[in-house]
């Protein structure tokens, strides 16, 4: 479970996110959509303890970003679309093994996930492959077991499916599918409202930092009197400007 409670993000007399709240129920895949520069990075950054709310607070299974931060460290899982920013030189098994170091997974437990993991993301093949090699699809796979590897109960997906193909982008939402079947809390960030609508039931739309809507995609078709989720959102960003 997420809840984001009347947080903002200023940085000096900047305002990043301005007062944002809404809920991530435990075992939904919930979209944040919002345009470039919207503030979906650093909402998410916030939820990972990366950085610190200016004001408010994240709840995250129940533990505060603000007074449990590695309590919330350590159920969750961010993963950020374009260079997923692994060791050439090591396996896919050893990149990912590294990491569940860091998390202080005991070596039997670490492999165990490990084999777990590639199981789920059919990544057996190449599994004990140098990643220096593997295509950006491959590599992507690599990045999400990295995430999974402490077993989170909330994972962050951050515009993943940034550079991939079609065919990546959908073997990818499919994965998404199965993160959901294990039982993961999954949040979603996109500015692209058909990736977000294939998904997500709900969704928080935020523009320049504030909220300009949370609730179910059907609702948001009803507030708004259009179908077309992607003139909504046109009519959300055009609508602020005055
Ligand atoms: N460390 C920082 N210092 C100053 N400004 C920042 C910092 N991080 C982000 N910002 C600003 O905050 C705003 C929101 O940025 P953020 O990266 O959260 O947007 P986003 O919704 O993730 O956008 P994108 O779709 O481009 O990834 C932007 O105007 C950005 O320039
Ligand atoms: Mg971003």
């Amino acid at each position: 479970m997420i809840e984001v409670k009347q947080v903002s993000k200023r940085f000096g007399d900047f305002t990043a996110v301005r007062d944002v709240s809404f809920r991530v129920e435990a075992g939904e895949v919930y979209g944040l959509l919002g345009e470039n520069g919207a503030g979906k990075t650093t909402t998410m950054r916030m939820m990972a303890t990366i950085l610190q709310p200016t004001t408010g607070d994240i709840e995250i299974s129940g533990f505060s970003v603000q007074r449990d931060p590695v309590e919330v460290r350590r159920r969750i899982g961010i993963l950020f679309g374009g260079d997923v920013g692994l060791y050439n030189r090591l396996t896919a098994r050893e990149n990912i093994a590294y990491f569940g170091s860091l998390y202080g997974l005991e070596q039997a437990r670490l492999q165990e996930r490990i084999d777990s993991l590639s199981r789920m993301l059919d990544m057996e093949e190449f599994i004990d492959r140098r990643v220096g090699s593997f295509s950006r699809g491959m590599k992507q796979k690599v990045a999400i077991a990295r995430t999974l590897v402490h077993d989170p109960d909330v994972v962050l997906l951050d515009e993943p499916t940034t550079g991939l193909d079609v065919t990546a982008a959908n073997n990818f939402r499919r994965m998404v599918a199965r993160m959901q079947e294990e039982g993961k809390t999954i949040l979603f960030s996109s500015h692209n409202m058909g990736e977000i609508n294939k998904l997500c039931k709900r969704v928080a739309l935020i523009h320049k930092g504030s909220m300009r809507f949370a609730g179910t995609l059907e609702s948001m078709r009803e507030q708004y009197g259009i179908h077309d989720l992607d003139d909504i959102f046109m009519a959300v960003v055009e609508g602020s400007e005055n």
